[in-house]
């Protein structure tokens, strides 16, 4: 008999206290676990909101501030061989540090919980002695990263991490092929509470979208349909919630001047951040999920079907796993009906307007498509399944220090030595 095996301690890192995807799945993760007995705690590498979201779910976060100026990269701009060799040796600064803190929090396993964070954790994680597990949230892929980073981090998912979770299973088919034993999927669960009533509303139609201003999320092809829409709608008004996060301003700033060039600026409204995205949502009369890049995931799908609010996305990345999960509607189909909703091809505003324009017509049938998504998010994707696939992976990474190249290795050690 070994006895019950110690609890382990787990150290979160992410580069960005800014709300984006990744950060808010963690809250909601780390939230979870916590409240399953879990020592998860976060480090942060820079100040934001982010901070007191973490401890209004109960985890206790910790900020070590690394160079802003590394946290303002945008994704694209990072991995050119410029910025990513000055961000390098920025970080490179911190490394000593952060090796001495994850020592004192006696953190047993890391978790890097962001594309930037997973560089620093490979470089720190065996300094300080510690495996580390890559959760990741982002496609590895040339369609969303520059090439030189694609060939980067997919070497680094070989040769790193113990264990990778991924947030889709179609973010975990971008890895090599032989970090399959290493990786799992947890998908990014939502938190069910007691299930949303709609309320009815006075005034025409609301068509919406939330989340980052950003060119992978399609606010510029909602805008596009939406034009197209108000030829035969015109009583619809279309709602853009949300801020660019990282560095995307210009691009916000240009959405503007398009809805003013398709004639639609009297229709659409910018109306910013918000703080209670539930009730935007629920303020909806159909949700779109625009993003013209294939989406790792996608959690504010979930949270709009949550709220009851008919959904219309694109059908690339991880999307179709919440849409139509049993793969029931036809691929070819530039607008897909599914039972949960509606998929349209990413990328194309006038198969996004002919989806907005059916649901709108027909707002009978889209209600009943939203309450069976509804019913589904609740028993499928809630946060304490996910909680434990990734607890799980969590002990088995401490236990079984694997990486793709190790076991391998060990294969080829194995066969040698029969
Ligand atoms: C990232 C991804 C998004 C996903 C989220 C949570 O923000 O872009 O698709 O839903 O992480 O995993």
């Amino acid at each position: 008999m070994t006895g019950n095996p110690r609890p382990i301690r787990v150290l979160a890192v992410d580069h960005t206290a800014a709300l984006g995807g990744a950060e808010i799945a963690l809250t909601r993760l780390a939230g979870q676990l916590r409240m399953d007995g879990v020592d998860v705690r976060v480090l942060l590498l820079g100040h934001g909101p982010l901070e007191a979201r973490l401890r209004d779910a109960g985890v206790p976060a910790i900020v070590h501030d690394l160079d802003p100026r590394i946290a303002a990269t945008p994704r694209e701009a990072a991995f050119r061989p410029g910025s990513f060799l000055v961000n390098f040796l920025r970080s490179a600064r911190a490394v000593p540090a952060l090796v001495r803190q994850v020592r004192q929090l006696g953190a047993d396993l890391i978790v890097a919980n962001s594309l930037k964070s997973a560089l620093l954790v490979a470089v720190v994680a065996p300094l300080a002695r510690r495996r580390w597990v890559w959760h990741l949230h982002d496609r590895i892929a040339t369609d969303y990263l520059p090439r030189v980073a694609v060939l980067l981090l997919r070497s680094l998912a070989v040769v790193g991490p113990a264990m990778i979770i991924a947030n889709s299973h179609a973010v975990r088919a971008t890895l090599p092929r032989c970090t399959g034993s290493n990786t799992r999927v947890a998908y990014p669960g939502a938190d069910i509470g007691p299930p949303a009533q709609r309320r009815a509303r006075d005034g025409g139609p609301v068509v919406g979208m939330l989340g980052r201003v950003s060119p992978t999320k399609g606010q510029r092809e909602f805008i596009e349909a939406a034009a197209i829409v108000i030829r035969t709608q015109p009583r619809t008004r279309f709602r853009i919630v949300g801020a660019a996060l990282f560095g995307e301003d210009d691009y916000a700033d240009a959405l503007r001047t398009d809805a003013a060039s398709l004639g639609a600026e009297s229709v659409i409204e910018f109306a910013g951040w918000s703080d209670d995205p539930s009730a935007e949502l629920a303020g909806f009369d159909v949700f779109v999920h625009a993003s013209p890049v294939p989406e790792p995931f996608g959690q504010v799908i979930l949270e709009a079907m949550l709220a009851g609010t008919p959904v219309i996305a694109t059908r690339a990345g991880g999307v179709p796993e919440i849409v139509d999960p049993d793969e029931t509607s036809d691929p070819l189909s530039s607008v897909a009906l599914t039972e949960f909703g509606t998929l349209v091809t990413a990328g194309d505003a006038v198969a996004l307007a002919q989806a907005i324009g059916s649901c709108l017509a027909d707002p009978d049938r889209a209600a009943e498509r939203a309450a069976n998504a509804q019913r589904m998010v609740r028993s499928r994707f809630d946060i304490a399944v996910s909680a434990e696939v990734v607890r799980s992976a969590w002990r088995e990474a401490f236990r079984h220090p694997k990486t793709a190249v190790m076991r391998h290795n060990r294969w080829r050690y194995d066969r040698r030595s029969r």
